[in-house]
């Protein structure tokens, strides 16, 4: 297997990069764009319209994904959804309806702790499915039915293309599974395809930031502790952004709810505590803004990363606000996802550290 870096530094940028093609590229798996519908070419062995809820399990971003995926079945197809990562579910041995569905998101579909899960529902009579994007891995062998993710070969350690490309699957299961459990109406199905349809042109101008993200980068990599807010889907972005922070740059990081800020972080915040603020604008933005409003009383840094309408409403207080594309709540968080990469991307570079190979940290975990 041979893949090159391009003319990127490293291969983290070049993944990083790809995004607008991943993306495209797993859309034209799932997505029927002249009928503007989900056409999903998998023999599914279970029907979403008999299911109560959906069990998922996953490690590190692939977990994120499968965070936001939450939002997206509960709300796009009413189905509810159990999330937890996998070395905590396998050994709770939770109690799982027979017949339900267990879903598993690996990029590399040999992580040890996600197989181990796998097994365990398999052995409660769990109808199995996984998200993968190694169609020969284990995960994927021992699988009822397995969703390609198609991101073509992740080299970088920390993750990047893979949870882009895995949101777009689950973003497309979740429309399927809303259209057979008779919530999604034909047009509004069609909505949301478009949704996805036009993701990879935002993605494109969200890469385009990359300029004035250096610059907040090359300050970011003097801080100590980030602080990364966000609410609804995009909790587990921000959840994501302090990952990939601690990850390659190996700055202190904590991703956290918004709304929970008062009942802990706050007290943290000061003037040497940046931060990072996930808010595009959508029915819960004046929420976040005002816990961000909270921050800036007390002095702290903030990084707002927001679209136009919600760049509109800050007040006073906000250091940067980065502005990405305004585009349909439902794939907002997959396009969150680009500033917060390359925050820190670039605050590893200037830190100096091996963005590809991180201390201490392999890219597929297969060891307990
Ligand atoms: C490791 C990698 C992460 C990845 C996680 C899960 O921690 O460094 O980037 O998200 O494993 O890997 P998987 O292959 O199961 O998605």
């Amino acid at each position: 297997l041979l893949v090159d870096k391009g003319n990127h530094r490293h291969f983290m940028a070049k993944e990083i990069y790809e995004q607008p093609e991943t993306i495209s590229h797993t859309l034209s798996h799932y997505v029927d764009m002249g009928a503007e519908r989900v056409a999903l070419r998998e023999t599914l062995p279970f029907d979403f319209s008999d299911l109560s809820r959906l069990t998922v399990s996953a490690c590190g971003t692939a977990y994120f994904a499968g965070a936001v995926a939450k939002y997206w079945f509960e709300r796009y197809a009413r189905l509810p959804v159990d999330i937890d990562v996998a070395s905590e579910f396998r050994y709770r041995e939770p109690p799982l309806e027979k017949g339900g569905l267990s879903l598993f998101i690996s990029q590399s579909g040999e992580t040890a702790d996600t197989l181990a899960a796998l097994r365990y529902c398999a052995s409660q009579g769990q109808h199995v499915a996984s998200l993968v994007n190694t169609l020969e891995s284990t995960i994927a062998r021992e699988s009822g039915v397995v969703f390609p993710i198609l991101c073509g070969p992740e080299i970088g350690v920390a993750s990047t293309k893979a949870l882009t490309a895995q949101l777009t699957a689950l973003a497309s299961l979740a429309i399927a599974a809303g259209r057979a459990r008779g919530v999604l109406s034909v047009d509004r199905e069609a909505e949301l395809v478009r949704a996805l349809v036009e993701l990879p042109a935002a993605v494109s101008a969200a890469l385009g930031a990359e300029g004035q993200i250096m610059d907040i980068a090359k300050r970011l990599s003097k801080a100590k502790d980030v602080l990364y807010l966000g609410r609804g889907p995009m909790f587990p972005i921000a959840m994501e952004g302090a990952l990939k922070l601690k990850e390659i740059s190996y700055i202190h990081a904590e991703g956290y709810a918004a709304g929970e800020l008062k009942h802990g972080p706050i007290a943290l915040v000061d003037e040497a505590m940046p931060v990072i603020v996930v808010a595009p604008s959508d029915e819960l933005v004046d929420k976040t803004l005002s816990n961000m409003q909270e921050v800036a009383a007390r002095g702290g840094k903030i990084i707002l990363i927001t679209d136009a309408e919600g760049a509109a409403t800050v007040g006073h207080g906000v250091a940067d606000v980065i502005v990405i594309p305004h585009v349909h709540n439902f794939v907002a968080p997959i396009l969150a996802t680009i500033p917060v990469q390359l925050l820190a991307y670039h605050t590893a570079v200037f830190m100096g550290t091996d963005v590809d190979q991180p201390r201490n940290l392999a890219k597929s975990v297969t060891v307990e």
